[in-house]
């Protein structure tokens, strides 16, 4: 992936986070906390090109012009694991929207199939799109998601992962050149079942306790 699409987030707080993530000792509960914060730390970079837009308002004590986002920003976790992401996404963006596509990679194939699609109803083209899997393995279930959102008219797509493989990333570059990705973290290579090493184990499965 050319280096211009790739955001790696440098910061104590993703690396601490981070560590919580791939520590097989945490359970479900810090697993998710964990996962909230990293997102909401890949979310503070993945707006920050959102130009705002100047509104008058009133506080207790005087008029003031304040700055609000010019629409709604529209968040798409992949199910399951993305919801893990969609938490953090929630805590910080006012008003955002929310599209969910279902994907469920064969264990065997590592080739992912969409089970449910459910986008919100506005105009895509226009509006910042935060595509959300903590994953980025084959980049299977990413790309089939991109092409979906794209087929919908969206234009400015950027994808929020915990965890990115080299090859997860080069497959996505290739699919969808037009693609910027913000991770905390990009490891060294998949293991022949498709997980990410060392990464952090099914992370669906972490954050729910369905393992
Ligand atoms: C996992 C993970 C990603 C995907 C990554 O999901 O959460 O969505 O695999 O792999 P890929 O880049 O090779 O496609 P899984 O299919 O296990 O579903 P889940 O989120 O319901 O656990």
């Amino acid at each position: 992936m050319p280096e211009a699409n790739l955001t790696v987030l440098d910061h104590p707080l993703v690396e601490a986070n981070l560590a919580r993530l791939r520590d097989k000792r945490t359970g479900p509960g810090d697993f998710r906390d964990a996962m909230a914060a990293i997102a909401s730390l890949l979310t503070t970079e993945a707006t920050r090109h959102i130009a705002t837009k100047p509104v008058e308002i009133d506080t207790p004590v005087s008029p003031a012009t304040v700055q609000k986002l010019p629409g709604p920003v529209i968040a798409v976790p992949i199910l399951r694991a993305g919801q893990g992401l969609l938490e953090g996404v929630l805590r910080i963006v006012p008003d955002v929207r929310v599209g969910h596509i279902g994907m469920a990679r064969d264990e065997t194939t590592l080739k992912p199939t969409i089970y449910m699609q459910k986008l919100p109803p506005l105009e895509l083209a226009a509006r910042p799109v935060l595509l959300l899997d903590p994953m980025l393995a084959t980049g299977g279930s990413a790309i089939g998601a991109a092409r979906l959102l794209r087929e919908a008219g969206a234009t400015d797509i950027k994808l929020l992962c915990a965890v990115a493989s080299p090859v997860g990333l080069r497959n996505m570059s290739a699919a969808d050149p037009g693609m910027e990705v913000y991770a905390a973290a990009v490891d060294e290579r998949l293991d022949e079942r498709g997980f990410i090493l060392p990464g952090l184990g099914d992370a669906g499965d972490r954050l729910y306790g369905t393992d």
